[in-house]
């Protein structure tokens, strides 16, 4: 049984789900989904940028599953930042969703107008469209600059974590103003410094678990929300099962020290990245 964890506008959202980032859209991606909500999944993270919306929404339609039971998260892209350009972005995707509203809606980097679009969100939710609302790689200056521009205070931040990466400076910060942390790449994206660590393969051992279900139960003792990928079945139905044992202090402690505030999946502080973030468009 999946954990489900309360967030500040009191919706609940289950801790684990699956992620949808490079899923192509069409047959792959639809017999993911599909396979995910067959093995219990209910919470599976998409966004504009990953150009599968309209895949995972027929997938949810077509599961036969009560909508209500099933919780989607996704997010909007730069290219359609500034409050009225958000405003139409959002329209549009709602209709290639098509699964009624959307559970959590996400600003995916935090370039550009970023404050016009959070409003835009304010005001989707507002019409209730979108349940909750919130944000992405926002670090805490640009976090602090948007708390004072805007008046709902997001639910959750999206932030690559891992052992690797803890945001162990953010994570004060979130937990004071009652913002979750979702981890993204929470398995590293599968890189070989997770999968042939040696601290991690001792706890494997130790606990007769695979090392990848280890990382996955300190995601969801350390409070964190996360949505592993995976287009393996026999992944998929591993990743779900680390509700059934729990990992002693000592060894939540081996894990925390492996943290070595390593970005794998792009510095969100380097100018660089900002840019070219900032420049990347899509069609959807
Ligand atoms: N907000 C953002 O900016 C942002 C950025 C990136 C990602 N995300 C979200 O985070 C989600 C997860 O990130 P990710 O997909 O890049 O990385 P990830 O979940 O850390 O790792 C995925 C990789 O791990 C492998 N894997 C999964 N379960 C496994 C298992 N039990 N045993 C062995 N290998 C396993 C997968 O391969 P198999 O398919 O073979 O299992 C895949 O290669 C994304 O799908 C997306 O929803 C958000």
């Amino acid at each position: 049984m999946i954990n489900t964890l309360k967030m500040n506008d009191s919706y609940e959202i289950p801790q684990l789900g699956i992620g949808a980032y490079l899923l192509p859209d069409g047959e792959e991606c639809y017999n993911t989904v599909r396979t995910a909500l067959d093995l219990g999944y209910r919470h599976i993270d998409t966004a504009e940028a990953y150009l599968n919306e309209r895949t995972v929404g027929r997938a949810i339609r077509e599961s036969g599953i009560e909508r209500e039971e099933i919780f989607l998260t996704t997010k909007l892209w730069v290219q359609d930042y500034g409050y009225e350009q958000a405003l139409k972005a959002i329209d549009l995707m709602m209709q290639r969703l098509d699964i009624g509203y959307i559970d959590l809606l996400l600003l995916h980097r935090p370039v550009g107008d970023n404050i016009g679009a959070y409003k835009a969100l304010e005001e989707v939710q507002r019409q209730g469209l979108v349940h909750s609302i919130g944000i992405c790689n926002h670090t805490r200056p640009q976090l602090e600059a948007l708390l004072d521009a805007t008046d709902v205070v997001p639910a959750v931040n999206q932030m690559e974590c891992h052992p690797l990466q803890q945001q162990v400076e953010l994570r004060p910060f979130l937990e004071k103003k009652g913002i979750l942390l979702e981890s993204w790449f929470p398995l590293a994206h599968g890189s070989k410094r997770i999968r042939f660590n040696e601290t991690l393969l001792a706890l494997a051992e130790k606990y007769g678990r695979t090392l990848q279900q280890i990382v996955l139960r300190w995601h969801m003792q350390e409070g964190f929300i996360t949505f592993p990928k995976s287009t393996n079945p026999d992944h998929m139905k591993a990743n779900m099962e680390v509700f059934d044992f729990a990992l002693e202090e000592e060894d939540m402690d081996k894990i925390r020290a492996l943290n070595a505030n390593r970005y794998l999946g792009g510095d969100p502080e380097s100018e660089e990245n900002f840019k070219k973030w900032s420049e990347t468009r899509f069609e959807f």
